[in-house]
């Protein structure tokens, strides 16, 4: 049995540390497992509106449609995110918010969650990751234990070829894949 994983990374930009991150932790996935980047540019900003019922002349964006139906279908999914004022940078928060509704049919409930953060500061985005585990908190998302992954002057753990410098950041990050994919197997999504 194969278990998907839906990665999100909270960066747009190209050169981002997150991406990088988030391409290395999928090449640490168990062979079980497809774990693929779920783009979420293109997400228009959420608007409760198309949740709304009594809302009737606004059609749901089928952006929308196809990131619920991906998550869904996930059986976990592996946030990696930078931080932005001390937070979740807004393309993840509308990412989840998209996720989080209609209430009758929300994609996250139950979904194992992994995250991992990061920021060229000593502190690794750890608001971020907080942040984060705030807002999923009320999805009932089982998540790995300790120790949690916040990578700090994440500038210069990336080499030039796209691989961590240090062994060390690879087995930190591979250990915490591994605690995940663990998780994933033990949990009824999974
Ligand atoms: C709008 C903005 C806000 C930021 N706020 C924080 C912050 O609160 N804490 C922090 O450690 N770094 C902060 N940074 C620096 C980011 O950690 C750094 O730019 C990081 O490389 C962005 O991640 P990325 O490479 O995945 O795009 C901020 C950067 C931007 C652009």
């Amino acid at each position: 049995m194969i278990h998907r994983i839906s990665v999100l990374v909270g960066s747009l930009r190209r050169h981002s540390t997150a991406r990088k991150i988030a391409i290395n932790a999928i090449g640490s996935f168990p062979d079980d497992f497809d774990a693929r980047l779920v783009e979420i540019r293109k997400l228009p900003l959420y608007d409760f509106d198309f949740d709304d019922p009594s809302v009737t002349d606004k059609q749901t964006p089928p952006e929308y449609t196809r990131f619920r139906e991906t998550i869904k279908a996930s059986a976990g999914v592996l946030f990696v995110t930078p931080e932005n004022n001390r937070t979740v940078p807004a393309c993840l928060k509308n990412a989840v918010d998209i996720g989080s509704k209609p209430n009758a049919d929300v994609a996250w409930t139950g979904l194992p969650a992994g995250i991992i953060s990061h920021s060229v500061g000593r502190m690794g985005g750890y608001s971020s990751q907080k942040n984060l585990r705030l807002a999923l908190s009320y999805f009932d998302m089982p998540a790995p234990g300790q120790p949690e992954v916040h990578i700090g002057r994440s500038h210069e753990v990336v080499a030039a070829n796209g691989l961590f410098v240090d062994e060390s950041t690879d087995a930190f990050v591979s250990d915490y894949v591994t605690r995940f994919a663990d998780l994933v197997r033990a949990s009824a999504r999974g």
